[in-house]
């Protein structure tokens, strides 16, 4: 049902095991005849190591979704899409909306080495352009994925930027394309309980208002976004993280 009904943007909250975290991942494809949703997760704390964990044949405890709101898509012209890191798997299906949508997409990848730039097949299926950027310079050019973007606006005119990935990544392509005055819509992957706008886990600042990721969301105006206020957020639970963690080590 998941498989049939998501759009460009949609999400789902996964949980492993009864007393698992609740965890955001957005619906990164999906194959309707087998029923089947694509989820791409990066290990990086103690439940998407859970996750990844699982073998065929392993379950998901439940699965709730779509959730959110799907990315509205029209034709802008020229689009500059910025992917970071496993921020790109939530960009595809946007990158191959927009492209048929009659969109010119320039897609820039980026990641901070070689293994970490992710979907580039696919990427480049839908895209008119991709520009790979890498921060160590073992793929595509050394730098960071602004410099990417910077170059294509100062090369022609671009109509409006999607920028996803880590909160840092895009709070400073939005300041760059802030100052190009260039229409710039990013997707927020917060902290998130019940999904559906009840518990207030997810909630940011949105031009000075107090808006919800899980039912707002994700997509937002990034040029109206609080992210220093939001980075603080996600980090709240750092710690007790890193102690969860640590006990996982044989
Ligand atoms: Fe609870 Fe959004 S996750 S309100």
């Amino acid at each position: 049902m998941i498989a049939k009904s998501r759009r460009a943007g949609h999400f789902v909250i996964v949980r492993v095991g009864e007393k698992g975290e609740r965890m955001p991942l957005t619906i990164a494809g999906s194959n309707i005849q087998k029923g089947t949703i694509t989820l791409v997760v990066q290990e990086v704390g103690l439940s998407s190591t859970r996750l990844c964990e699982l073998n065929e044949g392993d379950y998901i405890t439940d699965v709730v979704g779509p959730l959110g709101q799907a990315t509205h898509i029209e034709n802008y012209g020229t689009v500059v899409c910025a992917g970071g890191g496993v921020g790109v798997a939530p960009m595809l299906p946007i990158v191959q909306a927009l492209k048929a949508a009659g969109n010119r997409v320039i897609t820039v990848l980026a990641g901070r080495s070689k293994d970490l730039i992710i979907l580039e097949k696919e990427i480049r299926e839908s895209s008119d352009e991709v520009i790979v950027m890498t921060d160590d310079g073992s793929y595509g050019r050394k730098g960071l994925v602004t410099e990417g973007v910077e170059e294509v606006i100062k090369r022609e005119k671009v109509n409006r930027c999607f920028a996803i990935g880590p909160a840092i990544m895009m709070k400073f392509v939005c300041l760059l394309t802030k100052k190009y005055e260039i229409p710039t819509d990013v997707s927020l992957n917060t902290i998130m309980v019940d999904g559906t706008g009840m518990c207030g886990a997810c909630r940011i600042t949105v031009g000075g208002k107090t808006r919800f990721v899980c039912v707002d969301g994700p997509e937002f105006d990034g040029h109206q976004v609080d992210f220093d206020e939001m980075l603080k957020r996600m980090g709240a639970f750092k710690s007790i993280e890193r102690e969860q963690m640590s006990k996982l080590q044989p």
